[in-house]
């Protein structure tokens, strides 16, 4: 299984904190926040990883990360001339995605949940993982039957059919290179994920699971704000502990 970061983008939602730098190199507390799709991916087991970024701050990313040798992985980077949309990343990625299956996650996505047992068992087609959200016209949202199985995606829908969201990471089987190929840009000029999982969707071949633990799109003032206060709370927890585990010693 090989890896994707995407971590291009305009940032524009968050201007002026991208003006001079990529949302992907903002502080979350106490690293940037490209560093948790990376542990996502590593935690899963994932070694061999593609990251893709806009020209504009290319060489920051290679300086913090490098040849991936400080984190036990290879990495391989490309750049994405214009921001045209998430399922360019297969375009972009298909030589490094060879004969592979690939999973892709959202550089400005913060996940609890460890996904090795889904990448462990993944066989073939896709699997997207949902999450229940307050404000599903954000995202990509889900339609459920009376069945609970997945019948739709549509891409920020004025009226979403259910609040649970596509997040940020995405399983696929070899076959995404080619159905990526045969994508149209949407209305809004981009190569959307959403076309993408419903390519699978139709073909029977798409798996909706569920994320448990908590997740979060950085990409508003909201989002990373909160984010960095839970990342800020599990670190101040996590050096507590670390100190109650010192302190007989002492
Ligand atoms: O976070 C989950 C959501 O991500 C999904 O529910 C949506 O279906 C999906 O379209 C996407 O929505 P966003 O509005 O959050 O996408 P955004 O434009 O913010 O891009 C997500 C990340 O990908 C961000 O880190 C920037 C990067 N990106 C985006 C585009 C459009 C690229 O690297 N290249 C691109 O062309």
């Amino acid at each position: 299984m090989k890896g994707i970061i995407l971590a291009g983008g305009s940032g524009s939602r968050l201007q002026p904190l991208t003006k001079v730098t990529s949302k992907q190199l903002l502080p979350i507390y106490n690293k940037p926040m490209i560093f948790f799709p990376l542990q996502s991916l590593l935690r899963a087991g994932i070694k061999d990883i593609l990251i893709i970024i806009a020209p504009d701050h290319a060489g920051d990313f290679l300086k913090l990360l490098g040849s991936g040798h400080e984190f036990g992985c290879k990495f391989t980077y490309e750049i994405q001339d214009k921001p045209e949309g998430l399922a360019q990343a297969f375009l972009i990625g298909a030589n490094f995605i060879g004969d592979d299956n690939v999973t892709l996650i959202l550089g400005d996505n913060i996940f609890e949940d460890d996904f090795s047992e889904d990448i462990k068992n993944f066989k073939s087609g896709g699997r997207v993982f949902a999450k229940e959200v307050k404000d599903p016209e954000r995202f990509g949202v889900v339609e459920f039957d009376e069945n609970n199985q997945a019948i739709s995606i549509e891409e920020k829908p004025a009226q979403p059919k259910s609040s649970y969201a596509v997040t940020g990471m995405y399983i696929y089987d070899n076959s995404v290179v080619e159905r990526a190929r045969s994508l149209q840009p949407s209305a809004r000029g981009e190569l959307e994920i959403t076309d993408l999982n419903n390519l699978y969707l139709h073909d029977g071949q798409l798996d909706v699971a569920f994320v448990k633990g908590r997740w979060f799109d950085t990409g508003t003032f909201e989002s990373l704000f909160e984010a960095i206060q839970v990342v800020r709370q599990k670190e101040l927890a996590l050096s507590q502990e670390n100190q109650a585990v010192r302190e007989p010693l002492m």
